[in-house]
């Protein structure tokens, strides 16, 4: 195959890229991303504190500019993301308890409504869980509403659309030695358990040298989906973008059946969140990297 996303087809998979909706009138940028993938991400167009600046106030135009972009060019979504500490509006931010716990379930409603039937996957809940040797969930103000807030999360959105898959998503979690990967570990097999409705774990893989890629990351995989979970990789980019090491994380994905697909954290290297770091498969002229090669050898 001659692109990433038919090849990834050729076992059932995606490869997936995070679009930002504000450079799709860049031809270099939209021509990569229309040819390559065959899933798309909203970078941060289908957040909170973009779908609903103000309570009860939403506002879908950036998130159906990518959503549209996307199915018209025949690809699949993933939803990014109902319930997070991060990015939310100010009048989320300065609630708490009860009135924050109602405002997560309305903007999981509110959002999932709109997208009803036309998202593969959700990222339900992000970033959950406490960097560093703890286990712990990272305080925030929705975990202050109470320890439950996760399950509630996934409980709302399975109502909210039962056709789409329902994610955990977090970083620092690939590699199975690490205390935040035991924790999240525990938190999905307690949700299996008790019947918390769960489909998927999302492994941002955001890969660098404070939080390198380990060869573990394959069990890691495996472990998580012998608990009855699909796994997928969800925001890859590797500082350096080391050919070898792409390979891997390809390689290591396609080794678990459960593995749905993955998906890189943007186009070319200009258009990356950590642009510094060089991490992703395409330079900035739009040419490919060794390590576009790479992958596309893996799948
Ligand atoms: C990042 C975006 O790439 C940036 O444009 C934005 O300024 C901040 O968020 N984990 C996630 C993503 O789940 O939503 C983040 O995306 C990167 C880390």
């Amino acid at each position: 195959e001659s692109t990433l996303g038919a090849a990834a087809a050729q076992s059932g998979r995606y490869f997936g890229v995070a679009i930002a909706g504000n450079r799709l009138s860049d031809s270099t940028y939209a021509t990569i991303a229309a040819r390559e993938f065959n899933s798309v991400t909203a970078e941060n167009e289908m957040k909170i504190d973009a779908t609903e600046p103000q309570r009860g106030q939403f506002n879908f135009s950036a998130a159906d500019r990518v959503y549209n972009w996307a199915v018209q060019n025949g690809k699949e979504v993933r939803g990014h993301t109902l319930a997070w500490h991060s990015q939310q509006p100010g009048w989320m931010q300065s609630l708490s308890g009860s009135a924050l716990r109602q405002a997560m379930i309305d903007h999981i409603n509110g959002v999932m409504g709109h997208y009803k039937g036309k998202i593969a996957q959700w990222d339900v809940v992000n970033e959950a869980f406490a960097d560093g040797s703890s286990g712990a969930r990272r305080d925030s103000n929705l975990q202050r509403t109470g320890n439950d807030w996760i399950e509630v999360a996934f409980r709302t959105a399975r109502a909210a659309d039962p056709s789409a898959k329902l994610c955990y998503n977090d970083y620092n979690v690939e590699d199975w030695t690490w205390a935040k990967t035991q924790a999240m570990y525990a938190m999905v097999k307690d949700f299996k358990q008790r019947g918390v409705p769960i489909d998927c774990v999302g492994f941002q893989s955001h890969f660098n040298s404070g939080s390198p890629y380990n060869s573990n990351f394959r069990t890691t995989l495996q472990n998580f989906a012998a608990l009855g979970v699909d796994v997928a990789v969800t925001e890859l980019d590797i500082q350096g973008a080391p050919a070898s090491t792409y390979a891997n994380v390809v390689n290591d994905c396609l080794a678990v059946s459960r593995c749905l697909g993955v998906t890189v954290w943007g186009v070319r290297d200009s258009d990356s969140w950590r642009a510094e770091q060089t991490p992703l498969l395409f330079y900035n002229d739009g040419s490919k990297k060794p390590a576009y090669t790479a992958v596309l050898n893996a799948l």
